[in-house]
């Protein structure tokens, strides 16, 4: 990646003149089946520049609970967009009720209280589920959400940060989810490696729209073929070495569903993220803490749940030598 940004050829992206950019988007909105991408320098900003593409100020978003966009984006779709987070609970497979997400809808045609209400503009899916433990949502359970967003006119945008994990695990191309949506956010750091950036793709309509946005929000890159350069290796030569995270994964949750004290269910960890739960919020962020003296980085998700991520150079003798360093800690303090 480093050479490729070393060799990349590049021109003015503000002006659409960097050719390493465009190549990139191209590649992007054909492995979508999409009309259009837009390059941004983070997840974040792709989840945002989505948000203000699909609604004007005073909208609603539909979203989950335990959704990366609610819980980790500082609010930024209400600080600087004017949105409306209307959360529905997140199952603990990453879905949300379909029943809740349609009483959620609110537009003139169901209310009598329309004017009282912030209209509803989009719903949010994420895919694969971080808070969940990494977990996979199906196609078909995407068909289903679209169909009740068409049903209503609302939109459909979906954070798709690891969703080349989710269809790696799946076994079916990335076009199984994004045909049922109208925008993805795609990471090409996380798992793809690559140092910066995600992808949003949509119709070349939203595509327009998220340019301005991006603009707005301070996120129109000049020679940004150095970062599209490495965006390009991350889709074309990361996307199957993914399967290494995902068994990676699976060595560490069976590891670590042996410790006593740690409850996991390693069936359930399905991609390259594991989330486990010890008996109390303070129990967790302690063996955090100790787990850190010992060079083990875990992410405490509160209420006792702790989260342990592999990716690209975290390899399978790692996973192994962490799992005794967790159980050693866990001998020593749970
Ligand atoms: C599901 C999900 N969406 C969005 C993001 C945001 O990505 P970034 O850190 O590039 O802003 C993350 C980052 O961890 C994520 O896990």
């Amino acid at each position: 990646m480093r050479k490729a940004m070393a060799e990349a050829e590049v021109g003015d992206d503000v002006y659409g003149e960097d050719p390493t950019v465009g190549r990139l988007e191209r590649l992007a909105a054909e492995m979508t089946g999409m009309e259009a991408s837009l390059l941004v320098a983070s997840g974040t900003m792709g989840n945002l520049a989505s948000l203000l593409a699909h609604c004007e100020r005073g909208r609603e978003v539909i979203l989950g609970d335990e959704s990366h966009i609610f819980h980790y984006e500082n609010g930024s779709a209400s600080a600087l967009g004017g949105l409306v987070l209307h959360t529905v609970p997140t199952r603990p497979d990453g879905t949300l009720p379909l029943e809740a997400v349609e009483a959620a809808i609110r537009l003139p045609a169901h209310h009598y209280h329309y004017y009282h209400y912030a209209p509803t503009g989009v719903i949010c899916l994420e895919n694969t589920h971080n808070r969940c433990g990494g977990r996979v949502v199906s196609p078909e359970y995407f068909a289903e959400v679209a169909a009740i967003a068409r049903r209503h006119g609302v939109a459909v945008h979906v954070d798709g940060a690891r969703l080349f994990n989710a269809a790696l695990a799946a076994g079916r191309p990335v076009t199984d989810w994004t045909r049922h949506a109208d925008s993805v956010q795609l990471c090409l750091s996380k798992g793809l490696a690559a140092p910066v950036g995600s992808l949003i793709c949509g119709s070349a309509e939203f595509v327009d729209r998220a340019r301005r946005m991006r603009k707005m929000l301070g996120g129109g890159m000049r020679q940004a073929g150095v970062i599209a350069a490495p965006g390009i290796v991350a889709l074309t030569e990361m996307v199957s070495r993914l399967a290494e995270d995902h068994a990676n994964a699976k060595i560490l949750a069976n590891g670590l569903s042996r410790i006593p004290g740690i409850v996991l269910d390693p069936a359930e960890v399905e991609t390259n993220i594991v989330v486990f739960r010890l008996p109390s919020a303070e129990a967790a962020s302690a063996y955090a803490a100790a787990l850190e003296r010992e060079g083990v980085l875990v992410s405490d998700f509160g209420a006792g749940r702790l989260r342990v991520v592999t990716h690209y150079g975290i390899d399978e003798a790692a996973c192994r030598r962490a799992v005794e360093i967790c159980a050693h800690v866990a001998a020593a303090q749970l």
